[in-house]
């Protein structure tokens, strides 16, 4: 049975310092929803907070319409899964399994069970009978997970789980997370700092900065819509430029950057002057002479796509991809133009706090 989390105004406070500022957001049943941001922005925190392992300084936390502000820990019904794995190093596989059920006073032969379909989830059976120094990284996380999941606990809480592991068996494991999850499906809050772990993972993101949420999105939402210029940044590869509105009418508006001139479409009126983010797949190169001028400086093949450094006249330098199929070969260094693709062109207010566009 799985829950929605509420984070309703929920604040904490380490003496004076504020590490979470007055959250708010609702967490459905049965979802991946990932908290994302750089290291020291609040997310151990408001996971410790749900766990139980914090106090609350203000607000409330609620499981379905239950308030569980002063519930203690160990009656959350909470799975939990570490960064250092956390696994008991005097127990076998199977025993590490067996602590909560044990703890539960499950009868041993549902215990049994129960371990053995926990085991096979997480595709570890064969390994019942082994001690924790006798695993790698990535199996001793694996009884992490399945003694996290043997419980069926409401809520299953991540936090940095992979990133001890290889980069290899990261993206392996993240699979095997993600499979598991949606097969089980327990409302999964996962902590991670790692942007591409976090897209590849979620149902939801929710973009952490200084204990605020800067964003909540689909990993397509957040990428593609990004709400201001931190999560602009934070999220994949942009390019931000400076622009000024020239004319603005019914919602068409008029941008020039650098005496390039394009017409996006606006929600509602603005003028003067704006902050352009721009991925590396939306420039594209132009035989106009209309467009932003720059000279490419160098190019790195990387398979399916090529990246250029182009080097613009203010010493700017820009990030632009080209699919290697599209052209066929690699384009020489020197003078180059490049249009933007509107449509996909993120624009704010100048400070970057603002999205101005769809
Ligand atoms: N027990 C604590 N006492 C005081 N400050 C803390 C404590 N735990 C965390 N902090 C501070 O709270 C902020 C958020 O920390 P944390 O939640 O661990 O961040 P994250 O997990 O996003 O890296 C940091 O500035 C950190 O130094
Ligand atoms: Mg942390």
């Amino acid at each position: 049975m799985s829950v929605d989390v509420l984070i309703n105004n929920v604040t904490k406070r380490y003496g004076d310092f504020t590490a979470i500022e007055d959250m708010s957001f609702k967490i459905n049943k049965g979802e991946f929803f990932t908290l994302l941001g750089p290291s020291g922005c609040g997310k151990t925190t408001l996971l410790r907070m749900i766990a139980g392992f914090n106090t609350i300084e203000g607000g409330d936390i609620l499981f379905d319409t239950t308030n569980i502000n002063k519930l203690p820990a160990h009656k959350r019904d909470i799975g939990m899964v570490f960064q250092n794995y956390a696994i008991f190093p005097h127990l076998s596989t199977y025993d590490n399994v067996a602590y909560g059920l044990k703890a539960r006073k499950v009868p041993k032969d549902e215990a049994h069970k129960r371990i053995m379909d926990a085991l096979k989830v997480v595709q570890i059976e064969q390994l019942k009978d082994r001690m924790p120094h006798e695993l790698s990284g990535g199996q001793q996380q694996r009884v992490a997970l399945a003694r996290a999941i043997v419980i069926e606990p409401k809520i299953l809480l991540m936090d940095e789980p992979l990133s001890n592991l290889d980069a290899k068996l990261r993206v392996q494991m993240r699979s095997t997370i993600k499979k598991l999850q949606s097969k089980l499906g327990i409302t999964t809050i996962y902590v991670t700092h790692d942007q591409e772990e976090a897209l590849a993972i979620s149902d939801r993101i929710a973009v952490m900065n200084l204990g605020k949420v800067m964003q909540i999105g689909s990993p397509d939402e957040v990428y593609r819509r990004p709400s201001n210029d931190f999560v602009a940044d934070f999220i994949g590869t942009s390019n931000f430029l400076e622009g000024k509105i020239i004319s603005s009418e019914n919602g068409s508006m008029i941008i020039d950057v650098m005496d390039y001139q394009f017409t996006v479409q606006f929600d509602k009126n603005h003028q003067g002057d704006v902050l352009l983010s721009v991925r590396p797949e939306h420039f594209f190169f132009s035989e106009e002479s209309k467009g932003i001028k720059g000279e490419i400086i160098l190019s790195t093949f990387l398979g399916d796509f090529i990246n250029y450094e182009i080097q613009l006249p203010n010493g700017d330098i820009l990030e632009v991809n080209e699919y290697t199929e599209k052209v066929g070969k690699i384009r020489n260094n020197g003078p180059v133009t490049l249009q933007i693709n509107e449509k996909s062109v993120s624009i704010f207010t100048r400070d970057g706090k603002e999205r101005l566009v769809r």
